[in-house]
């Protein structure tokens, strides 16, 4: 579907997710035909900046980050609807001009009184810019226009504050055109959980305690987080991971069939598994946290968290988090999801193992086993996109020795199609007012509430262990599982 007549306000213009994400994604779009003729793209930032400079600016980041081929004729279009308003948040004028400039795009490219505000600013701004919104009558639509706004993580540090956040937006726009990215749901990958699981038969009649021992989401790194102390130092993985992007990976995976795709369907049931869904206790032994420190990564040698420019000395932000999740529902009583995610890791890798319980009986000689683990369907999410099921198989040969095999798909090799960048859909969707790809102030509360307690724990339990970058993380996250008579996968 393409969007109709529209424009898009980005706050937050000059920084890196503008530059390396939206802006590209943008372009990506029109060059896939996707974005109206008469589509309007509109900064909004501090910095001093012409609208020319700001056109060069948005040609640069597509030039080198957009996904598909640069074309002149598309660029040249999409260059004519592009405007720049200079202020701060604070600055009544700046949004009387504001106003005034989307004013005069409705009428120069017919952009219908339809418009998106993009805040990728810091959580702090968000009530000012939310004021000014209402305040200079930018939020509130007339007749059949629409207003939307789109907020980038993180919602808050905590429950409390997560809901101050989603009152202050919510006094001024309305819950159906607040849309919150978790860029984790524009991956296709993400979204063929659901297609996996509800499309098919055969995976069903075993997605339970019956037959599941456990479920190991990862998301790791290899990245370490020089440049992103401003962000990162006093946020740490699990606020800056878990509480999104890896509980929406648990949701989809732990939910039951929605009645339709329909977004309030697709969201109540994602309310009801994540409302089901606590910590498994106690918490000294069910999680882990650990800081990077110095060592070896592709090579080269790299430095630990507290030599990072910009972070304390002694900071006590994690770069590693662990934690043991319940389900607390019929599908899932009494199986654990662990969940773990760092930075500086062995590799970068995003997965969703399920793990099957062994074989009630094996009629083999025990030293034909030996190779044999436990089943498992791993769905990988990034970077080598697809599905592994792997099962024991036996080995040619004249004995009945049995050895663990993988089959795969892979999207490189069942598709032509290309996937579109997470942030090219989610765009398109708030542009098309498809809320289903965005969490809703109930699921964001709720994972707040999950992780509360953790978060309590580890700020009255001094520093994170570090571990050696490059590595899997901290010994105690091993331990962690090792405990329960359980392995960490290895991706
Ligand atoms: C962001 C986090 O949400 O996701 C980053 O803030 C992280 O710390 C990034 O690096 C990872 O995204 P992706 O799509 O590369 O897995």
């Amino acid at each position: 579907r393409i969007a109709g007549p529209c424009a898009l306000v980005i706050f937050g213009v000059t920084g890196d997710l503008a530059r390396k994400k939206l802006m590209p994604a943008v372009y990506d779009l029109a060059n896939r035909g996707l974005l109206p003729p008469g589509f309007a793209l509109v900064g909004f930032a501090r910095r001093d900046w012409a609208a020319e400079d700001f056109g060069q600016v948005v040609h640069d980041a597509v030039k080198q980050h957009s996904r598909t081929p640069f074309r002149e004729e598309v660029w040249e279009r999409l260059a004519e609807g592009i405007r720049f308003v200079q202020g701060s948040f604070d600055d009544d004028a700046a949004f009387v001009e504001l106003t005034k400039t989307l004013t005069a795009l409705d009428e120069e490219r017919g952009t219908g009184g339809n418009h998106a505000f993009y805040l990728a600013i810091p959580p702090a701004a968000f009530p000012t810019v939310c004021e000014q919104l209402s305040k200079s009558g930018l939020a509130q639509p007339v007749e059949d226009q629409w207003r939307r706004v789109v907020i980038e993580k993180p919602f808050g540090h905590d429950l409390e504050s997560a809901k101050e956040l989603n009152a202050v937006v919510n006094t001024v726009f309305p819950e159906d055109s607040v849309f919150r990215i978790d860029h984790y749901l524009g991956k296709e990958t993400v979204q063929n959980i659901l297609a996996l699981r509800f499309a098919n038969q055969l995976f069903d009649p075993i997605w339970n305690a019956h037959y599941v021992d456990h479920v190991q989401i990862t998301m790791a790194e290899d990245i370490g987080l020089g440049g992103r102390a401003g962000y990162y130092d006093g946020i740490g993985a699990a606020r800056d991971v878990i509480q999104n992007h890896l509980l929406q990976l648990l949701a989809f995976t732990a939910m039951e069939e929605p009645v339709s795709f329909e977004p309030s369907e697709l969201q109540s049931e994602k309310i009801k598994v994540l409302s089901a869904t606590r910590l498994a206790e106690p918490l000294d032994e069910t999680t882990a946290r650990g800081q990077y420190a110095g060592g070896w990564q592709g090579g080269q040698q790299v430095v630990g968290l507290l030599d990072e420019e910009g972070f304390s000395k002694n900071s006590t932000t994690e770069t590693f988090a662990a934690i043991t999740l319940e389900v607390d529902t019929r599908r899932w009583a009494g199986v654990p999801f662990y969940l773990r995610t760092g930075k500086r890791l062995g590799r970068r890798v995003t997965e969703i193992a399920v793990v099957f319980k062994r074989a009630p009986h094996l009629p083999f000689d025990r030293t034909m086993t030996e190779e044999l683990g436990q089943n498992a369907l791993v769905i990988r999410v990034q970077p080598d996109e697809g599905v592994t099921m792997r099962f024991g198989s036996k080995v040619p040969g004249s004995s009945m020795e049995v050895r663990d095999v993988n089959m795969d798909f892979s999207y490189g090799q069942a598709f032509t199609e290309s996937s579109p960048e997470a942030y090219e859909r989610l765009i398109l969707d708030v542009l098309l007012g498809e809320p289903s790809l965005f969490p809703v102030d109930a699921e964001v509360e709720l994972s707040w509430k999950i992780l509360d307690p953790v978060l309590e724990h580890w700020a009255e339990s001094g520093k994170p262990e570090p571990y050696e970058a490059g590595t899997w993380g901290p010994a105690s996250a091993q331990e962690m599982l090792r405990r329960t008579g359980r392995e960490w996968r290895r991706p």
